[in-house]
């Protein structure tokens, strides 16, 4: 049966899918109505990122959320879908100390934020934090390559895993594999290098960054659709923007407000 053809998303799902060679889609979503929408476009899986902190609270990189901060947009995620699998990120400070310190997020994430899975930035270093979450019922995915919480560790929004660097993120793959992750994610990874670790491991991969060759792919929605890039702000290269709506809304609220200065707003239609 095709990923299309399942009225859930289920981790297994997304392992056969890879086997026939089926790819799937990802989104991030933070809220009801994006949520509510991507469930109707057929997104696969729903991811409730941590860049929520630079996508709904206004940081400028994604260290300061909390995940008291993501509990509730992963809640209103998961009451909007039906069927995508919503996976939310276990942000930075609240796993990296201990297995145990990892499990007890998850666990939180699944209890009060209803989500299905969760997703730990790291490599083969978290190995052990993977397999205790996995032990404790939850489904991890993993992130390597590019994990934007490192980014002062890695100076900056770099691409990892070039040249022989590329052996060190087939290590981590296959350690996090090993430890249970039912997904490896690669972000900013050369495309060659995001091949090798796909046919090196037998669980899915998704891409972010990462060429054409994981079985799945994920971009920030607000990306995809083309609401960031204004007060100069950074669309990075792997980005397609496959919708103007920046400029939709800029134009819906301009509109809105000339009609309320010229008191053409509300008319009698508008009106009781
Ligand atoms: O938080 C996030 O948005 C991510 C990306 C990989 C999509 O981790």
């Amino acid at each position: 049966m095709s990923l299309s053809e399942r009225e859930r998303i289920r981790i297994a799902d997304l392992a056969s899918a890879k086997q026939r060679g089926e790819r799937f889609a990802m989104l991030t979503a933070y809220e009801q109505y994006a949520a509510q929408i991507f469930d109707e476009a057929g997104i696969d899986v729903l991811l409730v990122g941590d860049s929520a902190a630079n996508n709904v609270y206004g940081h400028d990189n994604s260290l300061p959320v909390t995940l008291d901060e993501l509990l509730p947009l992963s809640r209103a995620v998961v009451k909007s879908v039906r069927r995508p699998l919503v996976v939310v990120d276990l942000p930075f400070g609240s796993y990296e100390a201990s297995p145990a310190m990892a499990v007890q997020s998850s666990v939180r994430v699944l209890k009060e934020g209803l989500a299905h899975a969760v997703k730990i930035e790291g490599g083969a270093y978290y190995a052990d934090h993977v397999h205790a979450v996995v032990n404790a019922g939850i489904p991890v995915m993993a992130h390597i390559g590019f994990t934007p919480q490192s980014e002062h560790v890695l100076s900056g929004y770099r691409v990892q895993g070039r040249g022989e660097d590329a052996t060190r993120l087939i290590e981590d793959a296959k350690a996090l594999e090993e430890g249970g992750a039912f997904c490896v994610l690669m972000e900013m990874v050369p495309a060659e290098t995001a091949a090798a670790v796909d046919a090196a491991v037998k669980v899915p991969t998704i891409g972010i960054g990462a060429g054409p060759s994981t079985t799945g792919q994920v971009l920030v929605w607000q990306d995809m659709a083309g609401l960031r890039g204004g007060q100069g702000q950074h669309v990075a290269k792997f980005v397609k923007q496959y919708a103007d709506l920046r400029n939709e809304l800029l134009n819906a609220a301009r509109l809105f407000g000339e009609d309320v200065r010229k008191g053409t707003f509300p008319s009698a239609e508008q009106s009781f």
